[in-house]
């Protein structure tokens, strides 16, 4: 208990560094908070099949994938940055790590995808970005599937012209007050 304690310790000290060191791909204060992560996870299940995580980071919400009954192998975590992509190996040794943009995302090395988690700042990237993450992974899932993603603002987190083109709906969690800064969780899935 106070080992896990400890290296949860550990792993916040790890993402402010990087926070300080690349502002710009980070965007948050501190990791999602467990609330937050099981929120994020609430509508998966063994039926979902496998699950695309984009923006890894420390690994909060690939923990709570794995308790929800989704197989680590049949997991794939997309992370660009280094020292978090190395804590992630560490901790999920039989996920699939693609060091990778998650603009590559439909390149997982996955079958059957019945979600994608976005631990992504997407709304801070253009909007041609977000297209080729968002678009990516609606290709690369079975139908049905969703996509899953936080947001701090009040608006959906992935901009008008991408939800349009996809045909995205959605549905919102309540507010996640045990959060810094409190978030909320969108589920968009193609209408029809
Ligand atoms: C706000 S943090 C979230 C980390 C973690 N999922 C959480 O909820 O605590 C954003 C994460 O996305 C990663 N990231 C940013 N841009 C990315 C990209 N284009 N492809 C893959 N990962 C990216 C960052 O390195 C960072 O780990």
């Amino acid at each position: 208990m106070r080992e896990a304690k400890l290296g949860r310790d550990r792993h916040v000290g790890l993402f402010l560094r990087q926070m300080m060191r690349r502002p710009g791909r980070v965007v948050a204060l501190a990791p999602s908070s467990a609330h937050l992560a099981r929120a994020m996870v609430a509508g998966l299940g063994p039926g979902t099949g496998s699950v695309i995580e984009l923006g890894s980071g420390t690994g909060v919400i690939t923990r709570a994938i794995i308790a929800r009954g989704i197989p680590e192998e049949r997991i794939a975590m997309f992370e660009i940055d280094d020292a978090f992509a190395d804590l992630l190996a560490r901790q999920f040794p039989r996920a699939r790590l693609c060091r990778l943009s998650a603009e590559r995302c439909e390149e997982a090395p996955l079958e059957d995808v019945g979600a994608t988690v976005s631990g992504l700042p997407l709304l801070s990237m253009p909007t041609e970005v977000q297209r080729r993450i968002v678009g990516g992974a609606f290709r690369k899932m079975r139908p049905g599937g969703v996509f899953i993603q936080f947001t701090y603002g009040y608006r959906p987190p992935i901009d008008r012209p991408v939800r349009e083109e996809l045909g995205l709906v959605w549905s919102r969690s309540p507010k996640i007050w045990r959060n810094l800064p409190p978030a909320r969780v969108y589920t968009f899935r193609q209408a029809g």
